[in-house]
């Protein structure tokens, strides 16, 4: 055969591989037998063997590639990936209702499995697969593209020719995990084979993809509700789940949810509940995004799974601040999916109130990612002479007295420098939120502390190659890791350097807000010299100003200051070298007038509604985001123009922000 003809084969053979693996994959279809699609992939295989110049990623034959090499790349999200509150009964369906209702009138609900797997978001460009991503932390994922790729019901290119950004959940079936050894269940074997190295392994073990969302695309007449998306979604090839189902009332959807929880065993996957859904785009988009997740959908998630077990003992975990949580320690039960042996009890008035005693068997519960509980013990089972727990009055790890501060449940070990409370400050310093150095891991953490090459966090910073080679089980190249990833992070967010400082009440995104404030009364640089300057420079009255700051956090960030321990920490940071990243800030707003604007994403109203208004009020409307952009008008589900935003400190409004202005 020469070249020409090679090509146009090639082409053909890989059109009706697509279509049949299609049919069979994705719509559980067999219009041609096995044997004649084998024949086909082998005669595409041998063509391609003759011809490689007309190999493309795309063919049916370069599912699996090379074994990759070390970590996943870190891609940011083309829009953020959210997550869902749970509701567990209908009375909390009614709630949710009761608050859509105040901002829409008569919606429509859709209903469709809540899938027990991962979260993963694909890239195509014009029809083809570019990349996949896992979730992350929402707006950063890792690519993960090599393991997705081998997924057979994921195509490698659509029906269409488009640009699109859509999520969906990566499951094993319950049939694969049962052929697998060593993961406790479905969902966390799917997550480990999607994270594996080798995407021969990956493709061997029938991983399968459901997808639900459409993000940024370049569809013509773009679907403007949910049963739209997952019926283009299927048009285009995509796999989507079958069972999906459009209902009027919250009781209609109960009678839904009440049908799947019965009929979940029959099922080849596992589902975890119903996710419930306004239809329509315009209301979804009236109603908005929380801090966390959207308000025009929910998780009913199904009732928690219980099982009885013994405690074995009673422990007492002291945490970073100090609190001192008693712990369950439990005979390992298998419950909900995975093997529990330890449960919170939550603090001293728990205990008492429930009267959990050493002994006990105790019926405990598990839902979904949710740390177990104990509910109730059996105390007809309870063995003779079994005695009330007593919390001790002092700490395990230091044997200094707790203290129980007036008007809390938990008591605390006041000692800052307690080993216990140490560990944990340190692991919550490089956790993912914070400072992110993943090659320091619990094990290692205790033991710079009982070598003492760390007393805080900036000692890590000047640790030497020869300390870290004294440590038990360091070779040459663990140590060496280390120190890169640390020298590394010497680079890093101000937020995120602050949330890793451990103060009360400041997590991720107060850090985010403290950033804000001090750049806005503070002329902040990057150092953390400028950053203690800051501090102790802005009045509680200055940082209570910023949305988001009230009083009991606003005193905590000023005690963590004023203490000459912090200032110290925060010099020997400056004499280390760190240096800070601070979000660009943003254009002051004022009026339409000889403003340039750009629309991003699904509006509540048409495009064309917001380029008149802007422009009758004397505004410019262009396309795409650059340095001269004043204003983006944020809809739902925005991409790129967000991130370019961002990038440019363009002021972002919201469509509520929008009609603020033009009032
Ligand atoms: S929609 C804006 N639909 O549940 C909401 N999520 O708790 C985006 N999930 O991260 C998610 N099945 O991994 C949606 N039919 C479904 C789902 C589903 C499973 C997972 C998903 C998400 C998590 C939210």
């Amino acid at each position: 055969m020469n070249k020409e003809k090679a090509k146009e084969r090639i082409k053909k053979l890989k059109a009706e591989i697509l279509r049949f693996n299609h049919a069979y994959f994705v719509l559980n279809e067999s219009p041609v037998s096995e044997p004649v699609r084998d024949a086909l992939k082998k005669e595409l295989i041998e063509l391609e063997t003759a011809f490689p110049e007309f190999i493309s990623p795309d063919s049916p034959t370069q599912r699996v590639g090379a074994v990759l090499s070390g970590r996943f790349a870190k891609v940011v999200h083309k829009s953020r990936k959210w997550s869902l509150s749970d509701v567990f009964s209908m009375q909390e369906l009614e709630k949710w209702e009761e608050r859509t209702l105040k901002v829409v009138d008569r919606p429509e609900y859709t209903c469709e499995h809540k899938l027990d797997g991962l979260n993963i978001t694909l890239w195509y460009e014009k029809g083809e697969l570019k990349k996949a991503l896992t979730r992350g932390n929402g707006t950063q994922g890792e690519d993960v593209t090599h393991s997705i790729r081998t997924i057979k019901n994921v195509p490698l290119r659509l029906f269409e020719d488009a640009d699109l950004e859509v999520s969906g959940e990566v499951i094993l079936s319950k049939a694969s995990f049962e052929k697998l050894e060593g993961f406790v269940n479905a969902r966390n074997a799917a997550a480990g084979t999607v994270r594996q190295l080798d995407p021969a392994i990956t493709a061997g073990r029938n991983l399968e993809m459901y997808c639900y969302s459409l993000g940024e695309n370049t569809l013509e007449n773009p679907p403007q509700s949910q049963s739209q998306t997952l019926k283009r979604l299927k048009d285009l090839g995509l796999p989507v789940s079958p069972y999906f189902e459009i209902k009027k009332s919250p009781k209609e959807v109960l009678k839904y949810v009440e049908t799947w929880q019965e009929k979940r065993e029959s099922l080849p996957y596992e589902i975890d509940g119903v996710v419930v859904k306004i239809n329509d785009f315009g209301m979804q988009g009236e109603l908005g995004y929380t801090a966390k997740s959207p308000r025009y959908a929910v998780a009913y998630k199904f009732p928690a799974e219980q099982s009885t077990s013994k405690v074995l003992g009673i422990t007492v975990q002291i945490g970073r601040t100090g609190a001192a949580t008693p712990v369950a320690e439990l005979e390992p039960v298998f419950v909900a999916g995975s093997t529990v042996s330890r449960a919170t009890l939550h603090n001293e008035e728990e205990i008492e109130r429930k009267d959990i005693r050493i002994g006990d068997t105790v019926i405990i519960q598990k839902a979904g990612d949710i740390i177990p509980e104990v509910v109730q013990v059996l105390t007809n089972l309870r063995p003779k002479g079994s005695k009330a727990f007593k919390l001790p009055e002092k700490c395990p790890m230091c044997e200094t007295q707790l203290i129980k501060p007036e008007g809390e449940a938990v008591r605390r070990c006041p000692n800052p420098n307690c080993p216990g409370r140490k560990r944990q400050a340190f692991q919550h310093f490089v956790s993912r939120g914070a400072m992110d150095i993943d090659s320091l891991g619990e094990k290692v953490i205790d033991s710079l502390i009982d070598f003492g090459f760390v007393h805080d966090f900036a000692d890590l910073f000047t640790l030497t190659q020869k300390q870290l080679l004294e440590l038990p089980l360091f070779k040459q190249k663990r140590a060496k890791n280390i120190l890169e990833a640390l020298e590394s992070r010497k680079q890093v967010a101000m937020s995120r350097f602050i949330f890793g400082l451990g103060i009360r009440h400041v997590g991720a995104e107060v850090a985010k807000l403290l950033v804000k404030a001090l750049m806005q009364h503070h002329d902040l640089k990057s150092t953390p010299e400028s950053l203690k300057q800051a501090l102790l420079s802005l009045s509680e009255e200055e940082l209570l100003q910023t949305d988001g700051l009230g009083p009991r956090i606003v005193e905590a960030i000023k005690e963590w200051s004023e203490n000459p321990a912090s200032q110290h920490l925060l010099d020997k940071f400056e004499e280390i070298g760190l240096r800070f990243t601070l979000p660009e800030k943003s254009k002051e707003k004022e009026g339409i007038t000889g403003k340039t604007f750009v629309i991003t994403g699904t509006l509540s109203k048409a495009r064309g509604h917001y380029k008149k208004t802007i422009e009758s009020l004397g505004g410019k409307v262009s396309s795409s985001v650059s340095s001269k952009t004043d204003y983006l008008l944020l809809g739902e589900d925005a991409g790129s123009k967000l991130k370019k935003a961002k990038e440019h400190g363009t002021a972002i409004l919201s469509e509520e922000a929008f009609e603020a202005l033009i009032q």
